[in-house]
This record gives structure tokens, C-alpha cells and sequence, in this order.
């Protein structure tokens, strides 16, 4: 009966808040833009919920351990993207992994529990090894990786993450894990949170291929002008179209799905109709999208210009989030220094 009270007192304090995390890869590109900054810049929106998101830098290491030189600018330069996209400092809290040093003590007390098994059956473990053979990953750290998401979660007892269906496994994990660690110490610390599934608008790269920064085929929030024109005017779109008198199949066309994102409903029903008939050409039809996401980006390109020339400001709203992130984690560690009595 206790162990009830005390978990439903536990979810209902924290049951509006929300968590996530990006490693800082630099400037942030359209994919990062719609696959999840959107969506987290919504749920900060909707006034619902208390929104927590942070720059997770030690999980940077865990793969790129050898080249670390650029992980702290790459982590500024991602929070201006935040910023340019419209997460607000005075609605949502905004810190960097590494200045809360409780995320480490917490790591290191559910890695006593975590049991090698779920690292080792992990698929992201399986599937990096696999694709990521320049770099040694039969490190600690790296199957470690998602026992420090889930300090990274619990701490802040977030009942829901909003995350892209390949973190799934991770969550899953958090969620052994926090069954486990409230068991083995008889008390509900810990939440067990929720994953938000983001449905992510399939967007490939300028070459076709999934938009990555590694494969140099991004478009960056950052592209105005004639970078912008000059990258649309290079995506790949309906291979079978060779003419502009051939008719077109938009369902196949890269273009075409972002025209779907940053054009009016109209329009891209004119697109779909014009392009099957070949009444309208590839040029044409790339033009007119380069025009509507610089147009969409506007505000956004408003806000980086004033960031990039107010550096000092990022490092005072980075600090402000970095303090009150700083209250509730020490809060929580006293808890788990009291359940696991040491
Ligand atoms: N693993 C996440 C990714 O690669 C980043 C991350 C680290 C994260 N800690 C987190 C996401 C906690 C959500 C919650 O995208
Ligand atoms: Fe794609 Fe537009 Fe060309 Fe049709 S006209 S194939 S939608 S770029």
C-alpha cells in the first residue's frame, strides 16, 4: 500500500515533464530540424509540460574519443540551432551533460545493477560496431552508452522522452533498468518514463541517401541564399524523369517530399497534378522550393543572426539551465544515496 502511495505521489510530480538530449554533431541540418527540434519546440509550446533538453556530450566520447577538439564548440553552435528554432530559455530548461556531474555518480551506481546481458543484446551496440569500423567500439564506454541515458532520464524523473523509433531499445532498457533499481532497493525512486514517438517526415539527403553530415549531403538550418539554391538545384528527384517532356512521378521524388513539409497544400496538389503531365519542369519545380524554405527559415535565420553575434548570451542561458538542472539532480542523488545507503 505504501510503495503505491509513494509512486503515484512520485508520477504526479513529475508527470509533465519532459526530457531529451542530442549529441553535439554541430550545426544542426533539416533532418535534426523536423525529426526532432520541431516536435520538441511544439511540446514546449503546448504549455503542458516542463521541458527538459540537453546537450549530451559525454555521449559524444563515447565514440569519438579520439577527436574531442571541436565537441564543446559543436555544443554551442547546436544550442544556437535550439535557440534559432525556437526553444526558449524561459520556457524550457537548456544544459549541457557534462556540467552536472550527478549524471556520472548515477551512471556509476545502475551500472553496478545493469546486467551485461541487456548491454550486449542491445541493437544500436550491434548495429554501430558493425557500420562504424574506423573507430575501435569494443570499448566500456561504448556498451555502456545506454545505461548513461538512462541516468541521463531518470534523473530528472521524466515521465516521457521525446525520441525517433531508433532510440527505442534505449528506452526500453531505462525502463529494466528503473524496475530493477527500485526493486533491489525497495523504494520508488525513479519514474519508469514513457517514450514519445516522433514521426519523423522522411527527408534524404540532396544525393538521396539518408541526410547525414558524414555523408556530406545535408541541408543546413543554417543555408540561405545561393548555398540554399544552389544545393535544391543539385537533389536527385525522379531518376526515370531524363527530359523535361517526360512525365513524372512525384511519389518517388525527394523534391516533391519536401515540397510536402514547406508548401501549401494547394501547391503541392498543383505539383503532384503538373509533374505527372510534365507541365511543370524539375528547374521550375526546385525554384519554387528553395523560395518557400527561405521563407519558412526566415525567422529562424532571424534568430541564429542574433545568437551568432551575442555569443556571451548562449554561455548565460547555457549556465541558467546548467543551475536549475543542477537543483533537481542533486535533489534526486540524496534520494539514491539514501535508498542504496551510502
Ligand atoms: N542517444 C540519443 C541520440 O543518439 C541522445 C541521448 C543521450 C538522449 N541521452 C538521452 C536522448 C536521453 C533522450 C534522452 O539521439
Ligand atoms: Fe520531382 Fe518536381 Fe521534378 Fe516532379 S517536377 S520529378 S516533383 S522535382
Amino acid at each position: 500500500m505504501m510503495r503505491r502511495s509513494i509512486l503515484k505521489g512520485e508520477w504526479l510530480l513529475s508527470s509533465k515533464r519532459i526530457l531529451s538530449g542530442m549529441r553535439p554533431t554541430g550545426k544542426l541540418h533539416l533532418g535534426n530540424l523536423h525529426g526532432a527540434l520541431t516536435n520538441w519546440v511544439d511540446l514546449q509550446n503546448s504549455g503542458q509540460y516542463d521541458c527538459f533538453y540537453f546537450v549530451a556530450d559525454w555521449h559524444a566520447i563515447t565514440s569519438d574519443y579520439e577527436s574531442t577538439d571541436s565537441i564543446r564548440d559543436n555544443g554551442i553552435q547546436m544550442v544556437i540551432d535550439w535557440l534559432s528554432a525556437g526553444l526558449d530559455p524561459q520556457k524550457s530548461t537548456l544544459f549541457v551533460q557534462s556540467a552536472i556531474k550527478e549524471h556520472a555518480e548515477l551512471f556509476l551506481l545502475l551500472s553496478m545493477i545493469t546486467p551485461l546481458a541487456w548491454l550486449q543484446r542491445n541493437p544500436t551496440y550491434k548495429e554501430m560496431q558493425a557500420e562504424l569500423t574506423s573507430r575501435d567500439l569494443s570499448t566500456f564506454g561504448f556498451l555502456g552508452y545506454p545505461v548513461l541515458q538512462a541516468a541521463d532520464i531518470i534523473m530528472y524523473k521524466a515521465y516521457g522522452v521525446p525520441v525517433g523509433v531508433d532510440q527505442l531499445p534505449h528506452i526500453e532498457l531505462t525502463r529494466e533498468i528503473v524496475r530493477r533499481f527500485n526493486y533491489l532497493y525497495q523504494k520508488e525512486v525513479f519514474v519508469v518514463p514513457e517514450p514519445l514517438l516522433t514521426s519523423v517526415p522522411k527527408l534524404l539527403g540532396v544525393d538521396g541517401r539518408k541526410m547525414s553530415k558524414s555523408y556530406d549531403n545535408a541541408i543546413y538550418m543554417s543555408d540561405r541564399g545561393k548555398v540554399l539554391q544552389t544545393k535544391i538545384a543539385s537533389m536527385f528527384t525522379d531518376p526515370q524523369r531524363m527530359r523535361r517532356t517526360d512525365p513524372g512521378d512525384p511519389d518517388i521524388c525527394n523534391v516533391f517530399s519536401f515540397h510536402g513539409l514547406y508548401s501549401a497544400p494547394q501547391t503541392v496538389s498543383e505539383i503532384n497534378a503538373a509533374c505527372r503531365v510534365a507541365e511543370i519542369g524539375c528547374i521550375e519545380c526546385k525554384k519554387k522550393l528553395a523560395s518557400r524554405i527561405e521563407e519558412a527559415m526566415a525567422p529562424i535565420h532571424e534568430r541564429m543572426d542574433y545568437y551568432t553575434s551575442h555569443l556571451p548570451e548562449i554561455s548565460d542561458i547555457i549556465a541558467a539551465g546548467n543551475q536549475k538542472a543542477a537543483d533537481v539532480a542533486r535533489r534526486t542523488m540524496e534520494e539514491v544515496r539514501a535508498a542504496v545507503k551510502i
